[in-house]
């Protein structure tokens, strides 16, 4: 089948402002909008910049928006789009060039939820049990593969580029749930202010964008709730 896109493109060294651009391409109708952009990148225009790696769902790096939605690129099917397909970076990030976007500040607010188990007691001989009900409490979160969907999606991070965002909010909720973690309590002050937690309006846009089915706005309601009785 014969698909249109239209890229936005921007070029830091080149040009004044993003433009449009316009590419026809063959593809098969059970193609992905990332095979899309390969075949543009491959054959017609090999300056077009984009991230991708897995090609599969899998480590995140593809999400832009497809037609205004935050989507993955590789999980999207072309012959499920209005044409001309609209492809742009995600929202509230620097443009480095095309749909490669500056992700530090992103990365920056991860590290600040300290996502990684947290043990103050000595290490124990085995291994720490839990049980299937204590797995569950965060098995959710733990599907996050840190694409930006959510908080390039979200209306208060738009607003307030200070927010940490919804997925550092879901990497915090991993850990802050987890029974073998005993660095809750850092966790929970990180999120604890105007910045943190408070700073979501409940919109919703985050569970929307978020490719792997995460329940985003439950897990920021959890944590509300948790600094709200002082407890988890
Ligand atoms: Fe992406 Fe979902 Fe993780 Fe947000 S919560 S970064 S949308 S996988
Ligand atoms: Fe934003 Fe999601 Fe909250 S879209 S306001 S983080 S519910
Ligand atoms: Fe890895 Fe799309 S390329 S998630």
């Amino acid at each position: 089948m014969e698909v249109s896109f239209k890229i936005l493109r921007f070029d830091p060294q080149r040009d004044a402002r993003a433009h449009w651009e316009e590419y026809e391409v063959e593809l098969e109708p059970t193609d992905r909008v990332l095979d899309g952009l390969e075949e543009i990148k491959g054959r017609l225009d090999g300056t077009l910049a984009l991230r991708r790696s897995c090609a599969h769902g899998i480590c995140g790096s593809d999400a832009m928006l497809i037609n205004g939605r935050n989507r993955l690129a590789c999980k999207v099917l072309v012959k499920n789009l209005k044409q001309p397909i609209t492809i742009e970076p995600m929202r509230g990030f620097n443009v480095l060039k095309d749909l490669i976007v500056d992700m530090e500040p992103f990365f920056a607010k991860y590290r600040s939820v300290q996502p990684y188990l947290i043990e103050k007691d000595a290490p124990p001989e085995k291994e720490r049990l839990q049980s299937q009900a204590q797995r569950e409490r965060f098995d959710d979160t733990t599907k996050c593969i840190l694409c930006g969907a959510c908080t390039t999606s979200c209306p208060s991070f738009w607003s307030n580029p200070d927010y940490v965002g919804p997925a550092a909010i879901v990497q915090a909720h991993r850990f802050i749930f987890d029974s073998r973690d005993q660095g809750k309590e850092e966790r929970l002050k990180v999120l604890n202010h105007g910045d943190g937690v408070w700073r979501c309006r409940t919109v919703f846009n985050c569970v929307e964008a978020c490719p792997r089915g995460i329940n985003v706005t439950r897990a920021i309601g959890e944590i509300k709730q948790a600094l709200a009785r002082g407890k988890v």
